[in-house]
């Protein structure tokens, strides 16, 4: 099914892979990642099948936050490497047919950032409004959002916008309130230049062969937006323009809302921890569907994301990621690969863009009580270095193990890629077949009509039709501990092929078809 869409058509074959450059793969062995390794590891992607990255903030940073702190938007932090590496990367992505999107640090900067430094002054200048202040230091109001009193020279209070040392870039208030005269409008001149700086950014990295962009907080520009209609109008208007110089730039919000994204102008939105609900029954709640001994449905997580599907059909996509540098990794709580795979044959059956968190296709764990680095905290488990083989540091790096940017996962089987790639039944080989197979049938992409069946309460299992003109697939996962059967009634079929299954056995019985499942199974059949 093709349905004119207002994304790049390309999407509908999408399968993003997230890399987290700090701990990808280091080249130069200061014991971080950098862009020469995404680089080399190029192929390892394009042979995995994936089509497109996005690389978290590689720009100068202090980082605080990871990088999600930006001190110059023009220059790759010099612990990645160059801006020639950059471009150099995107040639060599596009070689290989792989997309290359950037992170885009659009509602905050740094408090090192330049801009900041001399809007702090109290001496009135060119970034006196680029950020949003509050007079005065002492008596100033107290509005609600979070100030950061007392930091600067200039006697104001200035917003932060996620972290104190990420103060909000300003891009006005929807209803600035007449009494409090810091609160400006959106189209004042201080909000404009913000605009105008943002859309510079962007065009610069686009004209140097970036493909596209996850914005971070997207939601979080205009200030005391009820509903998000002034942030929604602004990035309309921000990517209309964009796209009539760069027509198939991708635009992917983090948003957590793709009715509000979508309508934005974004192509692309998660579905994740934040935002509308839904991913936590999927993943993370104790009695998420996705667990062996959770007791949990997939009802929470269905309703919500067939509100949502039916609000953005033909306009925008939805991504329901394997996890990011946010969130626990999918294979903590005691999931094995078994369970894994069934996780991995729901994300890559599924509608909308996948995204695969560097390291989740071979099962790498979340370390719980990792100590904290660069602002992390409990996220830090998530980001450790990537596992790729059983030399020194697991090949990441050949750095002294205290110049490693995070520690390893301990673990003495730890999982690699070169062990599982040379394992046909393995976690890395399961993803692998089944983003060939997504990608050689349009009813398993991103638009393939979504039948789900016999969806009940109290049901451990789920099965879901996926169609496109004449060609059909049925799904089926149980991800518990206990076998299930399956009935369902009234679709009358020949042909049950199985493609990818383990442990599930689907066959006709008339105007039915029966599926039985054992335990923690999962089976894709061509009807
Ligand atoms: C969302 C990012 O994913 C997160 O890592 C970051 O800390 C905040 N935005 C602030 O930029």
């Amino acid at each position: 099914m093709n349905t004119k869409t207002d994304y790049p058509p390309w999407l509908n074959q999408a399968v993003f892979y997230q890399i987290y450059p700090q701990s990808f793969y280091d080249t130069n062995g200061d014991g971080i990642g950098d862009i020469p390794g995404i680089i080399q590891k190029l192929d390892y992607l394009q042979w995995l099948g994936i089509n497109a990255v996005w690389v978290n903030p590689c720009f100068v940073s202090p980082f605080q936050d990871a990088g999600y702190d930006v001190a110059d938007y023009y220059r790759i932090a010099p612990r990645y490497g160059t801006n020639r590496d950059l471009y150099r990367l995107c040639r060599e992505a596009h070689k290989r047919g792989i997309k290359v999107c950037l992170d885009l640090v659009a509602g905050h900067t740094s408090i090192e950032h330049p801009w900041f430094k001399a809007s702090c002054r109290s001496s009135r200048n060119k970034y006196s409004d680029r950020y949003i202040w509050a007079s005065s230091a002492v008596w100033g109001a107290n509005p609600p959002l979070p100030m950061i009193r007392g930091y600067a020279e200039r006697d104001a209070n200035y917003v932060a916008n996620f972290f104190y040392f990420q103060p909000a870039l300003n891009y006005g208030f929807a209803r600035p309130a007449a009494e409090q005269p810091w609160q400006q409008p959106v189209d004042a001149p201080g909000p404009l230049e913000s605009r105008k700086e943002l859309n510079k950014i962007m065009n610069y990295w686009l004209s140097h062969g970036v493909d596209g962009f996850r914005v971070d907080m997207a939601f979080s520009l205009v200030k005391l937006d009820p509903g998000r209609k002034e942030t929604i109008k602004l990035w309309r208007e921000i990517i209309q323009e964009l796209r009539t110089f760069y027509p198939g730039t991708i635009m992917i919000a983090e948003w957590g809302n793709p009715e509000e994204s979508i309508t934005a102008g974004f192509d692309l939105d998660f579905m994740f921890h934040v935002g509308v609900p839904g991913y936590a029954d999927l993943l993370l709640n104790e009695k998420c569907f996705f667990r062996r001994h959770g007791g949990g449905n997939i009802m929470g997580f269905l309703e919500s994301y067939l509100e949502q599907a039916s609000k953005t059909q033909g306009k925008g996509l939805i991504s329901i990621p394997s996890a990011n540098h946010d969130i626990k990794r999918p294979s903590s709580d005691g999931r094995t690969a078994s369970d894994l795979k069934v996780i991995f044959t729901f994300l890559l059956t599924w509608p909308g863009v996948p995204f695969i968190y560097y390291g989740d296709e071979i099962g790498m764990r979340y370390i719980p009580g990792m100590p904290s680095k660069e602002g992390g905290y409990t996220r830090t488990g998530a980001r450790t270095p990537m596992q790729w083989d059983d030399g020194q540091n697991a090949g990441f790096s050949i750095a002294g193990k205290d110049r490693l940017y995070l520690p390893l996962d301990p673990r003495q089987n730890r999982p690699t890629v070169k062990k599982q790639a040379g394992d046909t039944g393995s976690l890395l080989h399961h993803v692998r077949k089944l983003i060939a197979l997504r990608k050689n049938s349009p009813a398993l992409q991103a638009v393939g009509a979504l039948i789900p069946l016999q969806v009940k309460n109290n049901d451990r299992h789920f099965a879901y039709l996926r169609q496109s003109g004449s060609e059909r697939f049925l799904i089926a996962l149980n991800p518990s501990a206990d076998p299930s059967q399956v009935r369902i009634k009234g679709i009358k079929t020949d042909k049950l092929a199985p493609q990818i299954s383990h442990g599930a056995r689907a066959y006709a019985e008339g105007d039915d078809i029966q599926i039985d499942m054992d335990g923690v199974s999962y089976g894709i059949f061509k009807l």
